[in-house]
């Protein structure tokens, strides 16, 4: 999917699957209830970043969490790619999602930092597998530029047991999109929780919750 000239139905059944197997295996929700909630500003307005977002679900998912928990919060989700930007910009249009409370923009995390702008909150979901040698750290260090409070990558974790599930799990799915074959490909280029720790740039932690995810967290800070 991430080819310019891939099948463009197939892409854009990707986004729109892409909620069905956030929900299912990237943990949000904990992710929200543990680290985000208790984080975010209750006597201001509160900003999140969402660092390539693709389609925007999780984004869209973030700020519905937060609105409904009484929060005055501001989304972003930025992605490079303009097809994936497209797709959420309708999305959030479809869902009837107001301007105000959510935005979402073609670009990179230096071209923010570059602007000068700040989050309070800062995440990513399945991205560090993406980043080559050189993006990895630029990434991390862009998002210490960005956060105010809290930063937090989470991804899947490399194990075998989870390309066996992950397999299975999307076989219906094989040939209408490209979940499950980028999916198997994701698995096998992501992280252990050790190769994620030598991996990440000094005052970052690394966290394994359940049997297959990693988060890379950050706090100003904190060390
Ligand atoms: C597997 S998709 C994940 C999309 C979304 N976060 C989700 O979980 O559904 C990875 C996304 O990372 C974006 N990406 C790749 N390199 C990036 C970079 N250096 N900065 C920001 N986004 C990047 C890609 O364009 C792609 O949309």
């Amino acid at each position: 999917m991430d080819r310019v000239d891939c099948n463009p139905v197939l892409l854009e059944r990707t986004y729109a699957q892409f909620p069905l197997v956030n929900r299912i295996v990237s943990g949000w929700r904990h992710v929200y209830v543990t680290l985000i909630r208790p984080a975010l500003p209750r006597n201001r307005s509160g900003t999140i970043l969402d660092i390539g977002c693709g389609g925007g679900d999780i984004t869209r998912m973030l700020l519905r969490w937060a609105r409904a928990d009484g929060f005055d919060v501001k989304v972003l989700g930025i992605d490079p790619d303009a097809r994936a930007n497209i797709f959420a910009v309708r999305a959030a249009a479809n869902a009837g999602i107001p301007a105000e409370h959510l935005e979402f923009r073609r670009a990179l995390s230096s071209e923010l930092v570059a602007s000068g702008e700040r989050f309070d909150i800062v995440i990513s979901n399945h991205v560090l597998h993406h980043l080559g040698p050189v993006e990895f750290p630029e990434v991390l260090s862009d998002t210490e530029s960005l956060t105010g409070i809290l930063a937090i990558h989470s991804d899947i974790r490399r194990r075998r047991s989870a390309l066996l599930l992950f397999g299975l799990a999307t076989l219906p799915l094989a040939g209408s999109s490209f979940i499950r074959r980028d999916g198997l490909t994701s698995i096998r280029r992501s992280y252990t929780p050790d190769e994620l720790r030598r991996k990440v740039r000094p005052g970052w932690h690394v966290l394994a919750p359940g049997l297959y995810r990693v988060i890379a967290l950050w706090r100003p800070g904190a060390g």
